[in-house]
């Protein structure tokens, strides 16, 4: 069975660039038998055709119940390290493009990741796709604060908190991180846009990009104290 993803508003060629850009992360992913990614078939068009995977509950729903997520947050974290250490043809690093946890799916042990592509509501940039490793990393902290929904996120900030941390430690226990800035307020502004463009209120929007964002600089710099005490 195969799974159709189709990019109506994109060139041919840039969805070109996306089929080989999903192989390279398919072929990183695979050193992993632990780390699920559907294998991408053929490039028609404007479509890509994916292996069909069955699909467990979203991640989102398990973070919302709290579950405890300790083991599943670090592996995570080293799937992506995983992505980012991947060879490509390009001269910069292979990032996951859209590294939500949206995209992330647990089934007994294992981890399944999906959708390497930019968010629809951005412009098509290569530099998303081969470049700075810190926003995927952005992207994933970002998400577990916004994806459950901001004001459940900061009323169990504690969990939420930890749950940043466990996927940042796994990352990091295969590639550096040192504090940073500049990708966050990068990443809160792209997010910001395309809430805007999705008909959210932009005075909703800019509280809840404002709200993520500070949440993740918090972890990433929060995290660097610690290492260094
Ligand atoms: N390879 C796949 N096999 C089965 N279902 C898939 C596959 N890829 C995506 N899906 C399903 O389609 C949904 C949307 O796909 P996704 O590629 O994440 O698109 P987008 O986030 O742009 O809507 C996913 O949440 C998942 O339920
Ligand atoms: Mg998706």
């Amino acid at each position: 069975m195969e799974f159709l993803k189709h990019f109506p508003v994109l060139t041919e060629p840039q969805v070109k660039t996306l089929f080989q850009h999903s192989r390279e992360i398919s072929y990183a992913l695979r050193q992993d038998s632990s780390i699920l990614f559907p294998e991408p078939l053929a490039q028609d068009g404007q479509t890509i055709r994916y292996q069909f995977i069955e699909l467990p509950p979203p991640l989102i729903e398990q973070m919302q119940a709290q579950n405890s997520l300790e083991d599943d947050m670090r592996h995570i974290g080293c799937a992506l390290a995983l992505i980012h250490k991947g060879a490509t043809t390009h001269d910069r690093t292979l990032l996951h493009g859209d590294f939500v946890p949206h995209n992330v799916f647990l089934q007994s042990g294992k981890i399944i990741i999906i959708d390497p592509h930019l968010p629809e509501n951005l412009p098509f940039s290569e530099a998303l796709l081969y470049g700075d490793r810190r926003r995927d990393v952005t992207a994933f902290i970002f998400g577990i604060f916004s994806d459950v929904g901001l004001k459940r996120a900061l009323k169990h900030y504690r969990y939420y908190n930890h749950l940043a941390r466990w996927f940042l430690s796994g990352y990091a226990s295969a590639c550096p991180v040192r504090p940073f800035l500049l990708p966050v307020l990068t990443y809160g502004k792209d997010v910001y846009v395309m809430k805007c463009k999705a008909h959210f209120s932009c005075m909703n929007s800019l509280a809840h990009c404002v709200g993520a964002g500070l949440a993740t600089l918090c972890v990433i710099w929060s995290y660097q104290c610690r290492r260094k005490s």
